[in-house]
Parts: C-alpha cells; sequence; structure tokens
C-alpha cells in the first residue's frame, strides 16, 4: 500500500471537495498464465498487485457529480440522469460506465464527487482499468449502500468496458483485482467462476515484469478480432465456447475455418491447457517446468495468437538468451505493455542491466523493470 499516495489523493479530494466518506485501495494485476483463455471460458493463473488504484468519495448536495483524475489533472461533471459513453472519452467512460452499469440494475445512484489516482503504469498490460473500474464499483458500494456483492461488483466493471469503453474483454482482471490475495496467486475457471488461490513461491527464483513502454493503438479492435475469431470457430465447432473444444475436434473441421482462425483456436486450446500444467508444476515446486511453458506460450501469442509486437518479441529473446532466465513470455491483452520473466533471484540485477542497455540501443527508447508483490484485492481502508 502506498501510504503517500493515499495521502496525497485525500488530500486533493479535501481542497476540491471537503472531508471525505470513503477511500477504496483497488490493485492492479498481473497473470502468470493464461492469456485470451478468459473469455472462451477457460483458465486463468492471476495475481493482485501492489501497484493500485486509489479513489476518494463522498455524498455531494448538487445536482451534478464531480470526478477529478489525479494524475492528468482533469476533471469530468456529469449528471445521473443522463449517463452515456462519451466519444474519445479516455479515463471518462470506465466512471461513467460503472455508473450507468449500476444504474441497469435498477440501484440508484445519487450524486457524489470522487477524486482518483495510482501508481498502475498505464497501458502496461497490469489492468489499471480494471482498478479503476472496481474501485469506482466498491467505492459507490460503500458510500450509498447500495448491497452488491462482489461477483456482482465485478460484472458491473466488465460490462462497463464493454458497453462504455468497447472492448469486449473477458472477466480476469476485474476478478483478479477484486478478489487477489496477499502472496496468492489464483487459478479460476472463467466459467463457473470457481477459483483456488495457490501461494506463489518459486524458490530461487523471482518475478520481474518489464514494461515495452509501448502500447500500439491498433490493440482494441484487435482484442475484439481475436474474440470474433474464437467466437466464430466455437460456433462452427458446435460449443458454447473453445474451453469445450480440443484440438482433434478443431482438426477435424478445419476445412471449414480460415487459416487464421484456426490458428487461434489452436493457440487458446493450447493455452487452456498450458494453465493446467503450470498450476501442477507449481504444485509440485517443477519451477523449471513453469518457466518452460512461458516460454512455450510466448511462441504461441507470436505465431498463432498473433499479438506481440517487435518490442516484446525481443524483451522475450533477451531473457531466453540470458542463463538465469528460466521463461518469459508477453503479459496481458498483448500489442505493447510488459513482459513477465522468471528470473534468478541473485542474476536478476545483472539481467535488469543488460535489458535497459540492449532495449535501449535497439528501440531508441526505456524500458522498465518492475519487481511486483501479489497483495489483497480490492479494500475500504
Ligand atoms: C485484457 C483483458 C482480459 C484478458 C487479457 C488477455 O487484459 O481485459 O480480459 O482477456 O487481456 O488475457
Amino acid at each position: 500500500m502506498n501510504n503517500e499516495l493515499i495521502s496525497a489523493i485525500q488530500a486533493a479530494f479535501k481542497m476540491r471537495f471537503g472531508e471525505p466518506e470513503v477511500t477504496v485501495v483497488s490493485p492492479g494485476r498481473i497473470n502468470l498464465i493464461g492469456e485470451h483463455t478468459d473469455y472462451n471460458d477457460g483458465f486463468v493463473f492471476p495475481a493482485a498487485i501492489d501497484k493500485s488504484i486509489i479513489a476518494v468519495f463522498a455524498k455531494s448536495t448538487d445536482s451534478v457529480s464531480m470526478i477529478y483524475a489525479y494524475d492528468p489533472k482533469e476533471s469530468h461533471a456529469f449528471s445521473l440522469d443522463d449517463v452515456k459513453r462519451i466519444p474519445n472519452g479516455g479515463w471518462r467512460n470506465y466512471v461513467v460506465g460503472v455508473v450507468g452499469e449500476i444504474q441497469k440494475l435498477g440501484k440508484e445512484v445519487p450524486p457524489f464527487n470522487a477524486v482518483f489516482g495510482g501508481d498502475i503504469p498505464a497501458g502496461s498490460g497490469m489492468s489499471s482499468s480494471a482498478a479503476l473500474e472496481n474501485s469506482i464499483v466498491f467505492g459507490l458500494n460503500e458510500l450509498f449502500g447500495l448491497g452488491l456483492s462482489k461477483v456482482e461488483m465485478i460484472n458491473v466493471s466488465q460490462k462497463a468496458e464493454h458497453n462504455y469503453v468497447g472492448v469486449r474483454c473477458g472477466i480476469m482482471d476485474q476478478f483478479a483485482s477484486m478478489f487477489g490475495e496477499q502472496d496468492h496467486a489464483l487459478f479460476l475457471d472463467c466459467r463457473s467462476l470457481d477459483f483456488k488461490a495457490y501461494q506463489v513461491d518459486f524458490g530461487e527464483y523471482g518475478l520481474l515484469l518489464i514494461n515495452s513502454n509501448v502500447h500500439h493503438n491498433l490493440a482494441e479492435n484487435a482484442y475484439n478480432e481475436r474474440r470474433n475469431s474464437c467466437e466464430t470457430v466455437a460456433e462452427i465447432l458446435n460449443v458454447s465456447a473453445l474451453r469445450d473444444a480440443d484440438l482433434e475436434m478443431l482438426n477435424a473441421k478445419k476445412a471449414q475455418m480460415s487459416d487464421t482462425d484456426f490458428l487461434k483456436a489452436k493457440y487458446i486450446i493450447e493455452e487452456n491447457n498450458r494453465v493446467e500444467r503450470a498450476v501442477d508444476y507449481l504444485n509440485n515446486q517443477k519451477i523449471e517446468g513453469f518457466g518452460e511453458l512461458l516460454f512455450e506460450a510466448h511462441v504461441g501469442m507470436k505465431d498463432e495468437f498473433e499479438i506481440s509486437c517487435a518490442e516484446l518479441d525481443f524483451l522475450v529473446e533477451l531473457a531466453k538468451e540470458f542463463p538465469g532466465v528460466i521463461g518469459a513470455r508477453l503479459m496481458g491483452g498483448g500489442f505493447g505493455g510488459c513482459t513477465i520473466n522468471l528470473v534468478d533471484k541473485e542474476q536478476m540485477d545483472d539481467f535488469i542491466e543488460l535489458v535497459e542497455e540492449k532495449y535501449k540501443a535497439k528501440f531508441n527508447r526505456e524500458c522498465s523493470p518492475y519487481r511486483v508483490n501479489l497483495s489483497r484485492g480490492t479494500y475500504r481502508i
């Protein structure tokens, strides 16, 4: 928990709106393995991290609600009678989207003021967006006693993203951010939302994220396209989601689909299988085996699912060549953001130094390494 940041955001609230009533901390997430499997009703293995959105709230006596974004130093006023998607609204759509989705549940949201900020690097693939959505729904639930369960809250967050932001995301990010547990990763079945928390201990190895500091513009469209491909193939295979398919079923109907859809579905089936194997390896302390799956997953995302980019491939190549790294892959939706690496703790500093130097030389841009700790999900202070 970043106490300094919490105080700063509470102070910013006081300056604008007076005494805060509710303060919420909502974390970003990492994902150990299982990308794009969530909206295929499959398995994922994410964890909440010690980087968060902090949101501060109080009721307002005004007829409009005011939101202030601490970092871009922008504000947005809106009327609760007229909640709608804002074209090119950026962060505003996450906030009004959550309000709109709460209203759709038949709950009344009275006027409020809020300030939010945080330390999750935007566009890094650490899900600052899910953290923001969850912070708003959790805060409003507390402020107005709306009586929403955690599952109802993450559904609100996800629908805000679908209907207001325009990304048809799965449930992984919102789930991890809401249900995370200290030092644990969550093996989650995205169909039933059943999950099991596993203590994450990689022994002599530690997790390291490296942010490529690129975010390609096509990411949102490409994300929705991937989802469409998966749904098209599921329909051809006559299953409700690719989670129910195996490679034999896929190969049998190969002639009925485009090559690119075939490869997308192949990746999903393989990746879903990798998540189960990874959990098994972790359970049996087979850390090298776990690492190998990360490298394998990256190849699948690069060649089959096609969500990598030159910067991420380069970071994974460097990791592969470095003797102290036993696994690496791009993390999150793709097209930029971070890689996740499993690195010998004693060699971590050397690896970071090497990557920083080579990345800069190749792309004339800095990359940013992060050592993250696994922490608890969204809570009120
Ligand atoms: C984004 C989405 C998630 C998930 C990942 C890829 O983070 O929000 O639902 O699909 O991409 O695993």
